[in-house]
């Protein structure tokens, strides 16, 4: 039976009961019970921690594995069903900034070859891109975002207009972190395949906040976080690659699998703990248990965003279609007119108000990226817009 969504559900989770935490995706926070299976999963780790890390985990466990099926490659299975992909295509890494980054660095490409990223991408991944630039001799190239008027259209004639004769890879946000803005990566895709242009989603926002079916968007490569929407313990991400670049590339850190198969290179990095991958199948199936929290989640940030602009004198950005589990509200000038005054205005909200919420800069202003999740309410906007008036 699917739950009833709303603050009673806050017992599910371990979050503070004095804070509204309107930012679930920033860093993700698992339900409690997610939690417990990941400690029962440690918990049987440890009866026999180097059979379990080292023959029964990874296709290139160095002795003899035991099992017929690896753990790793029976969890990441199961994720990628929940993905639309196939689990020889799949593998887990850390999170969105390590597996696209083990792309940059290894996707076959030639000194003088052009790195396409957006202005206002992921800055963590922007900066992964000037450093694989700077060793490989590549040309980075930036298109610009139109955040004052992001819709679709705009959004990819921008992208064209970033493209020059040699670009060979682009980095693509599915969600776009500073807005929550979703864009279509199929028709970037079809850009990119008529340009001779390889393409990474970086889809770190997507598992669990928007149904996808990943090989149907026509990307090369695309790497989604399991830990912030789809409700894993950190830090847990899948990466997918189409069959015919498996084998040129590598993960950041490499190891035992050098040239052994994508499996094999991507499953066995070292000694490290595994227990968020194996625990992502049972975060997905309670995720499923919970009802439509994908649905739910995407009216209720609407409906909060909608509040939060009528109250506070703001607008949202875009238009419904690309609106999901966070939508962005430019703030007026007034509460913020520089992104110094827009960090502040973020910890006034978390400090004198116990609200945690992500307030994040464009060139446009101050943008407010509203979130929901299953265990918000109405109220919480309502709390949120009534706080940001005090500041008014
Ligand atoms: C678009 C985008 N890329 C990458 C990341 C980084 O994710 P992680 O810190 O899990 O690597 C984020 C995080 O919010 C993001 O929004």
């Amino acid at each position: 039976m699917s739950w009833t969504f709303g603050s009673a559900l806050r017992a599910r989770w371990g979050l503070d009961p004095n804070l509204r935490y309107l930012n679930h995706g920033t860093v993700g926070a698992p339900p409690l019970a997610v939690l417990e299976e990941q400690w029962r999963i440690q918990r049987e780790i440890e009866r026999q921690p180097a059979r379990f890390l080292l023959r029964d985990l990874a296709p290139n466990g160095m002795p003899s594995g035991v099992r017929n099926v690896p753990h790793l490659r029976e969890a990441v299975a199961r994720v990628a069903a929940f993905l639309g992909a196939r689990g020889e295509d799949m593998a887990f890494v850390d999170n969105a900034t390590t597996g696209i980054y083990g792309l940059l660095r290894s996707i076959p490409l030639e000194p003088g070859d052009g790195l396409l990223v957006a202005d206002q991408g992921y800055g963590g991944v922007n900066n992964g891109a000037r450093y694989a630039a700077r060793e490989r001799g590549l040309a980075l190239q930036t298109w610009t975002m139109p955040t004052d008027d992001p819709r679709p259209e705009r959004l990819l004639d921008a992208f064209r207009a970033g493209l020059k004769p040699n670009t060979r890879l682009a980095v693509v946000d599915q969600i776009h972190s500073g807005t929550g803005l979703v864009l279509a990566v199929d028709a970037f895709a079809a850009i990119c395949r008529e340009h001779d242009v390889l393409l990474i989603v970086d889809a770190a926002h997507v598992p669990g906040c928007i149904e996808v079916d990943v090989p149907a968007l026509g990307a090369d490569f695309w790497v989604g976080n399991l830990h912030k929407w789809a409700w894993s313990p950190r830090s847990s991400a899948v990466l997918w690659c189409t069959p015919p670049r498996q084998r040129d590339i590598h993960p950041a850190v490499i190891s035992w699998g050098l040239d052994q198969g994508f499996a094999e290179e991507y499953d066995l990095l070292g000694t490290r703990d595994p227990s968020p991958h194996l625990t992502a199948p049972f975060a997905l199936a309670l995720l499923a248990e919970a009802g439509d929290v994908m649905g739910h989640n995407r009216d209720l940030a609407r409906a909060g965003a909608e509040h939060v602009a009528v109250h506070v004198g703001g607008a949202l950005l875009g238009e419904p279609s690309q609106w999901a589990s966070m939508v962005p509200v430019l703030l007026p000038a007034e509460l913020a007119a520089n992104p110094e005054e827009a960090r502040l205005l973020k910890d006034c909200l978390l400090f004198e108000h116990h609200i945690e919420a992500q307030v994040t800069w464009l060139p446009q202003g101050a943008c407010l990226r509203v979130a929901a999740q299953i265990y918000n309410e109405l109220e919480d906007y309502e709390a949120l817009a009534d706080a940001l008036r005090t500041r008014l």
